[in-house]
């Protein structure tokens, strides 16, 4: 058993990254301090932690940078020690590596080699400390209808950003393999639940229902995913950074597989629900688009490994935690505005100097 208690978070405005600082603060048994770097683009929105900053000015620290840039990463991994690396960083949306690979290639490949360089020259033969690389199902390409992906499964990426996430992957193996390095790595399904940024599926769903804008649905509809809420992500990380045996990948999913037009009735359904208008209000919005270049049909994950090893378990009640994630979003308007007016870009850009 690990206590992980200087920990370097990378990403950490992000979705996922912000969600997990959160849940370490608001565990009884971490009492550690937590050093964030990330390099604020357009899908790191500070605002995301500004309360976690303000309540703890001892245990939370936030560093503007990008874990591209080689002699900041060494200096602060040299300075910090931490005794824990969990790198969240990364360009994560699709969509946009269809359309701009390149910073795909650059942060998740680069960013990730200068990372785990900067760590091993910092730590050198130490064992007790651990570099946690968050990774994604997607790596192991697309299923048919039956089966699930196995920590076994060979690799067959099939997007720029899941072959990015692939190679970063395998680097992390080999710094384990070639010096040494403890690490462990994480693949989990497609996460959901508040801060996440609102290109993404359920979020953009969930916006454009409560703007009364259409619903674009790719292809047929019939592409499925595995949900799983971001706080269950977040403490299966938990569990593997004190838990996790040094070396291993663990698979991450909610056990819940869902048809993206199935998902859309569920939001309708949810919608009205808590405002109370007719459904057909919401179900009319639904609009069939032109399909993703290469869109993988099914992913499905089989996380009997970690809850095995690790006792870790999802959440089951995802009507519930849907319902809670609607009403987060509709209930935090000014974090919603932030980002769509771009205001948090202006706050940053008077911050930090923009980027
Ligand atoms: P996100 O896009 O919401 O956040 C990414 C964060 O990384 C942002 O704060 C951004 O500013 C920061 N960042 C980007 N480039 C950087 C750089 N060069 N230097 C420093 N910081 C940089 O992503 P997310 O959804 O929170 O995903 C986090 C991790 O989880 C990623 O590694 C992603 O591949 C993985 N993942 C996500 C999902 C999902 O459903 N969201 C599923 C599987 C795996
Ligand atoms: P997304 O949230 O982009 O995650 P990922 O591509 O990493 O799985 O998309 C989830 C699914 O929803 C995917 O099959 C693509 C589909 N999708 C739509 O149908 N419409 C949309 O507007 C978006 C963003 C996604």
């Amino acid at each position: 058993m690990r206590n992980p208690h200087n920990i370097l978070v990378t990403g950490g405005c992000g979705f996922i990254g912000s969600n997990f600082i959160r849940h370490l603060l608001a565990r009884p048994d971490f009492s550690g301090r937590i050093v964030n770097v990330d390099a604020l683009t357009y899908a790191g929105n500070p605002l995301s932690l500004e309360d976690i900053a303000a309540a703890h000015p001892d245990r939370y620290r936030f560093l503007h940078a990008d874990i591209c840039d080689a002699p900041k990463m060494t200096a602060l991994i040299a300075q910090e020690q931490p005794d824990t690396v969990v790198h969240f960083a990364a360009e994560s949306h699709v969509d946009r590596s269809i359309s701009g690979p390149a910073a795909f290639i650059r942060t998740n490949l680069v960013g990730t080699f200068t990372l785990l360089e900067a760590a091993r020259a910092a730590w050198k033969d130490r064992t007790d400390v651990l570099f946690h690389h968050i990774s994604t199902d997607e790596v192991y390409g697309s299923l048919g209808s039956t089966g699930r992906f196995l920590e076994t499964t060979a690799y067959d990426p099939r997007s720029p950003y899941s072959a990015s996430k692939a190679g970063s992957d395998h680097l992390v193996s080999a710094y384990h393999h070639t010096y040494g390095l403890p690490v462990t790595i994480s693949n989990c399904s497609n996460n959901y639940g508040p801060y996440q940024f609102p290109e993404k599926l359920i979020p953009l769903m969930i916006l454009n229902l409560r703007e009364g804008k259409p619903l674009p649905v790719y292809g047929d509809g019939g592409n499925i995913r595995d949900w799983l809420h971001v706080a269950d992500h977040c403490a299966a990380i938990g569990e593997i950074i004190a838990r996790g045996r040094v070396g291993e990948t663990y698979n991450i999913g909610g056990d819940n597989e869902w048809k993206n037009i199935d998902i859309v009735h569920l939001l309708c359904d949810i919608m009205a629900e808590i405002t109370g208008k007719a459904r057909a209000e919401y179900t009319r919005l639904i609009t069939f688009v032109a399909d993703r270049p290469g869109h993988d049909r099914r992913y499905a994950i089989d996380c009997e490994k970690i809850k095995g090893e690790l006792g870790w378990r999802p959440t089951p009640d995802f009507r519930a935690l849907l319902t809670a994630t609607v009403r987060w979003y509709l209930d935090n308007p000014a974090w919603i505005e932030s980002v769509r007016t771009g205001e948090y870009r202006r706050w940053i850009d008077t911050h930090y100097g923009g980027r």
